[in-house]
């Protein structure tokens, strides 16, 4: 298309004109462009899904399983979906009214947040958080209320917090742990403690536990577990992280029956259905998946270590994750943002990490580093990343003999 000529147009939504661009994006689009860029910016396992799971979904294609689905799903994988939960953490979902096949993770978020807010009511989300939570709400009609976590307290929310920002409009909770970015996870206890508020106040917790299976210490906290939560928590999860399968777009929301119906009457008329083949490897994956993400976990986690020692080791204090495959170091001690620090970090060292500020409140001290990459990545990485905190240091001693400050 000719973009001098182009026509004068009827202006856009203005909730969709007010939202700015994933600030994780820009940078991708930035180090694309570059030769030699080691990225630890994707989120994203870097595995490919694992054969058997790649294998059952050739095999219903040769065999014409090219159709739409129930609008729920494959009844079989919804069965599916119940047992693993069952199995995994002793709460029961009915598959026929509880369970609905959604097109990842984030289809389930967007279904979430039209089905229980209109417009005004608000969300608390604790920050920082995944990019795509703020617009979800938004997109929806609703206002996220944001609540500042950080490290000093794992990141995570406490009642006190929430108390602190509600009014009469608040109408749920989002949260996510195993966390991203921070790779937080929080305890039974804390976690309990939310519910009750929310039993309290009469809010919706909406639970999205896409990294439940990559957690390295402690125990995964399934929200539907705790005293007083399945019957008012949407509880999301997929199959992208733990299985490796980011591009089949398959993940589940399980809910209470009248909000589950009322995700559902959303999904049928926008989505209609997720796409049969990637159901049928999300079935194999539930069925016979959990050797090759014993694998994967057992790799991530050494990663862990080795990205999270390295940090240290060159000055940029980073706790140790639980969960998920992020680190999340802090950069204050260089003196620089964490927009700057991943510029200069991206263009005069050729690494990509994601700046802290893309996930809100308290990120501005950290960077986001993916560590879903190969060890010798991950410690070319620390080498370039600590030239670049020694070039800082010398180029901060310099000018302090200029300047003739401490
Ligand atoms: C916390 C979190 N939730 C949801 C998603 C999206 O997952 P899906 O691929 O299932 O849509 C991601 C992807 O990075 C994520 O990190």
């Amino acid at each position: 298309m000719n973009k001098d000529r182009q026509p004068e147009l009827p202006s856009l939504a203005r909730t969709v004109t007010g939202l700015p661009p994933s600030g994780i994006r820009r940078f991708f689009d930035i180090a694309a462009k570059m030769q030699d860029v080691i990225s630890l910016g994707v989120g994203e396992p870097d595995f490919a899904t694992p054969w058997s799971i790649r294998e059952e979904a050739i095999y219903s294609l040769e065999h014409g399983q090219t159709t739409y689905t129930s609008n729920y799903g494959l009844l079989e994988l919804r069965s599916a979906i119940a047992a693993h939960i069952s199995q995994l953490y002793d709460v029961q979902y009915d598959p026929e009214s509880e369970i609905l096949v959604t097109v990842g993770v984030s289809e389930g978020l967007d279904l979430a947040m039209r089905s229980i807010l209109n417009p005004g009511d608000e969300v608390v989300v604790p920050e920082p958080c995944y990019v795509s939570y703020k617009p979800c709400i938004i997109l929806a009609g609703g206002v996220p209320v944001t609540v500042r976590t950080t490290a000093d307290t794992n990141f995570c929310v406490t009642p006190e917090q929430i108390e602190a920002v509600r009014t009469p409009k608040l109408k749920a909770i989002l949260i996510g742990y195993p966390s991203n970015p921070t790779g937080a996870t929080i305890t039974r206890e804390s976690m309990q403690k939310i519910v009750d508020y929310a039993q309290r106040h009469n809010l919706f917790i909406i639970s999205d536990e896409i990294y439940d299976r990559l957690v390295y210490e402690g125990e995964h906290v399934c929200v539907s577990a705790l005293h007083g939560a399945q019957e008012r928590t949407i509880l999301l999860n997929g199959f992208s992280k733990a299985y490796a399968m980011t591009g089949w777009r398959i993940g589940y929301a399980c809910a209470p029956p009248s909000v589950l119906a009322a995700m559902v009457k959303i999904h049928a008329y926008t989505m209609l259905c997720a796409p049969i083949m990637g159901q049928k490897a999300a079935l194999e994956a539930l069925r016979h998946g959990d050797a090759s993400l014993s694998e994967m976990v057992q790799q991530y986690n050494q990663r862990r270590r080795v990205i999270v020692d390295g940090l240290n080791s060159i000055g940029l204090e980073c706790h140790m994750p639980q969960g998920a495959f992020y680190a999340f170091p802090k950069i204050v001690s260089t003196g620089l943002d964490a927009e700057t620090f991943a510029e200069r970090l991206l263009f005069e060292q050729r690494v990509a990490v994601v700046p802290g500020t893309a996930f809100g409140a308290g990120g501005e001290a950290h960077i986001r580093c993916s560590y879903a990459t190969s060890i010798r990545n991950i410690e070319m990485a620390i080498e370039r990343i600590g030239a670049f905190v020694q070039s800082l240091d010398r180029s901060d001693r310099r000018l302090r003999s200029i300047t003739g400050s401490q």
